[in-house]
């Protein structure tokens, strides 16, 4: 069983107050986290795949730590209106993505965490930048490590030879929608 508790411990989220102009910031790592968790269960549908199954499983957990991490520092009325959405649109980019395959997955992988990479080094550097809530930024800063270990576990397991135009083309698609989610996360 998972404990919340022993979570929040290790990512030392604990008694953390969130200033105010971050507030929008973690709103979109809240719904960022839960794209991830169901982008991995979507992917994990396709479960005759023996090596997309274990890459799922092995992510899904660390994103469900992020993800409870994110949950205890945002009040209930400050999170996204539309986790919903966010559930479904990760489901259905894990789910398609995997239907074309491991090595197809794998880059999809690449692309997101290399997104969500970028999107927590904004705010790491920002806080660090102009010394703010220096806890924060560690636990930004260990979440965003461990997404650069998704990146690296994904990105290691495609060859030049799986790469082409409409792969490339594809994770422009994919950081750009990312991107396109995150500034409406910050919204609402
Ligand atoms: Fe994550
Ligand atoms: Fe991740």
């Amino acid at each position: 069983m998972i404990l919340v508790e022993d979570i929040l411990k290790k990512y030392n989220a604990i008694g953390i107050n969130i200033p105010k102009f971050m507030i929008k910031w973690m709103r979109s790592n809240h719904a960022g986290e839960t794209g991830a968790v169901w982008i991995y269960k979507g992917a994990s549908f396709i479960f005759w795949n023996k090596k997309i199954s274990k890459m799922s499983k092995e992510h899904i957990l660390t994103e469900t730590n992020h993800l409870i991490v994110m949950e205890n520092l945002l009040t209930s009325n400050e999170k996204s209106k539309l986790l919903f959405l966010w559930r479904v649109m990760g489901f259905v980019l894990g789910f398609l993505s995997a239907m074309f395959g491991y090595k197809f997955f794998c880059i999809t992988v690449d692309a997101v965490e290399t997104f969500v990479e970028k999107h927590y080094n904004e705010q790491i550097e920002y806080l660090l930048n102009n010394n703010l809530n220096y806890k924060l930024a560690m636990v930004l800063k260990k979440c965003c490590d461990e997404e650069i270990e998704h990146q690296q576990d994904a990105r290691s397991k495609v060859l030049k030879k799986d790469e082409s135009k409409f792969t490339n083309f594809w994770k422009k698609i994919v950081g750009s929608g990312s991107n396109m989610a995150v500034n409406v996360s910050k919204l609402v």
